[in-house]
């Protein structure tokens, strides 16, 4: 399966590279397609902004993201933009979804 997988991914990034001036990266891509479920509710469609309700997303730490989603906590010493509590913790996320929400909220 993970096989496979590198596969597809290589053979998505030679074919991207050839068609295409920026290869696309399906992790970027997955991380998108779970922040336009779950987070634009809340936050900017476009990350760089401040949203509804949450502030600016754009360039969060892989610490961060993981905490602040599965527990509804902030790393040590970390300062957060805003003192409100109103972001719930989404335990359902995984690792994998966390870094491919990671991947997106730091691509270009
Ligand atoms: C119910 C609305 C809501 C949803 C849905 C939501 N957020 Fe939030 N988020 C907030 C609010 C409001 C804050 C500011 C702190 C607080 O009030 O909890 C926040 C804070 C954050 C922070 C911390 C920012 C910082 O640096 O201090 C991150 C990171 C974050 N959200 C990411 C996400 C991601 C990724 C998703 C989707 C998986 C998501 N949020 C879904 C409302 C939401």
């Amino acid at each position: 399966m993970v096989v496979i997988i590198a596969l597809l991914i290589i053979l998505l990034v030679t074919v991207g590279g050839c068609t295409k001036p920026k290869p696309i990266d399906p992790l970027v891509q997955k991380g998108r397609t779970i922040y336009q479920a779950k987070c634009i509710v809340c936050h900017n469609a476009d990350p760089k902004l401040a949203g509804a309700l949450g502030p600016e997303v754009k360039g969060t730490s892989l610490e961060l993201l993981k905490l602040r989603i599965k527990e509804g906590v902030y790393p040590q010493n970390y300062t957060p933009k805003r003192t409100t509590k109103l972001m719930a913790p989404m335990p359902e996320l995984s690792d994998e979804d966390i870094k491919a929400l990671h991947a997106y909220l730091n691509s270009p």
